[in-house]
């Protein structure tokens, strides 16, 4: 049965528990009824939570496809984060809880990252960063990478986060789109007991970066022991972190910020070969990140709150940094993988710090039910209250799962459908309104305003189409970097003439109840364990490889990863098919790319199936890969070249 059809079977639905429905923040249905909440009134209303130096002079101005939001308004996103909570009673109260990979603790609270913050801050500002320039962070999931964050928005130095799982090739890329002026790395940082060499890695990358004039760097290594041999210090350009802190006064004045003023860039990938750099600004993004943490996760004073995402996506930038220390929260932050040393790492930290809220991918929980419930049991997990889901549809079978093993029954689950562009949550239950079903995002935040249509335009009422956003909203992105026609062109021309329609790429499907089924992307864009990744790029990467002459990329059902990448692959004169040139080009897109995008399969193929045009014929290929029968091949040039791509992938199987 296609996934689709298990969706539209599943009819089960969870009212939330009563004991969690009368203490929720939000447990008034009319804050969820679209018509009593315009986008307008309520997204002021939510800004006014936020501390501001000058209050706004317009909610919101809207030239489609252009919004600006809060216009006139000034403010400072670490002082939002931090300094606002060192007067009260949250001073002293733990902001992160972090735990290494190895095992290694450190907890600071509100006044330490106050103190963290502002020598960042000034250690920035003596390398010559200045508002409005760019600063690149390659960093593991420490706690200076949140510092460093940080450090940018109070000197209004606008940050790229690049996944420390990215390449050389890709943080050089990343950092020249955008001409960054500092870079902040550390010499290695844990993933399952090996050391990933990120000061290696962005010397690799900063032969090729003429931008960057100076280089930070954090000593993550505990031992200290041999650290050059993981950071070669370049005399003048690079700076150990933990040196530089002792040379720079502890207070930093905040930059004032214009609310349109940029926060960050945070590149994505899309259906061209060029990651596109997201632009965010930073009172509408504020706003958009602090209101969904606190209705989303229901959060309170006391809880202990837990983003397993890292820093380099967009879920690490809205939810484990921006939005719940814009709300004074107490987090939980873990470097390494879940699997190690055991399989239950997950469980003993929940344990260890009473987690009671928990915000996870489809992916982990799949790999979790594959891992088995033993892992699970060992532990006390009586703290855990909310759980939440993000990054990939959640099949219904793995939301059982969860709501059974890990929520015991009694944890609401916030299935939240969003992206990089859309800043914060968009489509999600509210966890003491919303009965929730397994699978079904739900319903739009309040807000946030949705439509359903076909190609033409058109309305759907019940049933599949494509999901489309029809009001601006705060936090969606402004542009992309340095290309503002790709900007219109990606996300604004999907409905002729209708620059006011936002097209996300996904398709969707409401039910009789008025629930949104997110069905996954409908463009070249492929969500493998959570990653976006596209199509062209890892198609890019193949071609590079003096081998390949041509190559395919489709994504195959998988059942950990939702996706996986199978690469159709014709050679080069000279060239034959074998084992060890397989195993060279998927290792060839992995030190192109990074380890994400290493392809699973990869078949040769003398030819490509490809219409009379010129066209390859993805969907042929999709159809192979997943091992359907196949589909409409009339408009093939050949048909005979994928009967005989079927044949052998059969074979290979
Ligand atoms: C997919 C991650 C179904 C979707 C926050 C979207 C989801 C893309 C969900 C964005 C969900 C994200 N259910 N699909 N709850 N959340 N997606 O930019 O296809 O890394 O377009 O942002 O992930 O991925 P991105």
């Amino acid at each position: 049965m296609s996934d689709i059809d298990v969706l539209l079977q599943e009819t089960r639905s969870f009212p939330p528990p009563s004991d969690f429905r009368v203490t929720a923040r939000v447990h008034d249905a009319r804050l969820q009824d679209d018509a009593s909440m315009d986008p307008v009134n309520f997204w002021a209303r939510e800004a006014s939570e936020l501390t501001w130096s000058k209050p706004w002079d317009t909610v919101l101005e809207w030239t489609p496809p252009h919004a600006k939001w809060f216009q006139g308004g000034q403010l400072n996103a670490s002082v939002n984060c931090v300094d606002r909570h060192i007067h009260g009673p949250r001073r002293n109260k733990a902001a992160i809880i972090w735990e290494g990979e190895p095992g290694d603790r450190r907890t600071f609270t509100y006044w330490d990252m106050y103190r963290e913050v502002n020598l960042a801050a000034n250690m920035l500002k003596k390398l010559g960063v200045v508002k409005g320039d760019r600063v690149a962070i390659y960093l593991p999931m420490i706690p200076e990478a949140i510092f460093a964050m940080l450090a940018c928005a109070r000197i209004g130095a606008v940050h790229t986060v690049v996944f420390g799982g990215f390449s050389p090739e890709s943080l050089r890329d990343r950092i020249n789109d955008c001409g960054c002026k500092v870079l902040i790395t550390a010499d290695g940082g844990y993933r399952r007991g090996q050391i990933v060499p990120l000061k290696r890695n962005a010397d690799e990358a900063l032969k090729d970066c003429p931008t960057i004039e100076h280089v930070l760097v954090v000593m993550r290594r505990r031992s200290g022991v041999g650290d050059e041999t993981f950071a070669e210090m370049q005399e003048g350009r690079d700076h150990w972190w933990h040196r530089l802190k002792r040379q720079v006064p502890k207070h930093c004045e905040p930059e004032v910020m214009d609310a349109e003023d940029l926060l960050f860039i945070l590149y994505t990938s899309g259906t061209t070969g060029k990651p596109k750099g997201i632009v965010h600004t930073t009172g509408g993004y504020m706003t958009g990140v602090a209101s969904t943490t606190k209705y989303v996760f229901d959060l309170k004073e006391e809880d202990v709150y837990w983003c397993t995402a890292d820093i380099g996506w967009i879920t690490g930038h809205s939810y484990l940094v921006y939005g719940p220390l814009a709300n004074g929260a107490t987090q939980v932050v873990y470097e390494g993988a879940p699997d190690w040393p055991e399989k239950d790492r997950f469980w003993q930290i929940c344990e260890r710090y009473g987690v009671s809220i928990f915000y996870t991918a489809p992916t982990a929980i799949r790999a979790f039910m594959k891992w088995g419930t033993p892992y699970v049991e060992k532990h006390d997990l009586s703290q855990l209250r909310l759980l939440g889901s993000v990054g990939e549809p959640i099949n219904p079978e793995a939301w059982m799962w969860y709501h059974k093993h890990i929520g015991q029954e009694r944890c609401p689950i916030v299935d939240t459908w969003w992206q990089t562009e859309t800043g914060a949550i968009m489509i999600t239950p509210l966890p003491g309104v919303t009965a929730t079903k397994p699978g079904s995002a739900t319903t739009p935040f309040p807000g946030i305003k949705t439509a359903l249509l076909d190609t033409a335009g058109n309305e759907i009422g019940v049933g599949g189409g494509l999901l489309a956003i029809t009001h601006p909203w705060p936090s969606m992105l402004r542009t992309i970097w340095g290309d503002d026609a790709r900007y219109v062109d990606t996300y604004f021309t999907k409905w002729p003439n209708r620059l006011d329609l936002y097209f996300p790429g996904d398709g969707a499907k409401r039910d009789d109840d008025g629930y949104l089924w997110i069905l996954g992307r409908v463009d070249d864009v492929l969500n493998v364990a959570g990653h976006r990744i596209g199509t062209m790029e890892v198609e890019s990467a193949l071609v590079d490889h003096p081998a390949v002459a041509e190559a395919a990329v489709v994504g195959k059902a998988h059942e950990i990863k939702g996706q996986a990448i199978a690469a159709f692959v014709s050679l080069r004169a000279g060239f034959t098919p074998s084992g060890s040139l397989r195993d060279e080009l998927r290792e060839h897109v992995a030190m192109k790319i990074g380890a994400l995008a290493r392809p699973d399969d990869i078949l040769f193929s003398a030819d490509l199936p490809k219409t009379r045009s010129g066209k390859i014929m993805r969907r042929l290929l999709r159809d192979i890969a997943e091992g359907r029968a196949l589909g409409d091949t009339t408009t093939l040039a050949d048909p005979s070249v994928v009967a005989a791509l079927k044949d052998q992938y059969e074979a290979q199987e």
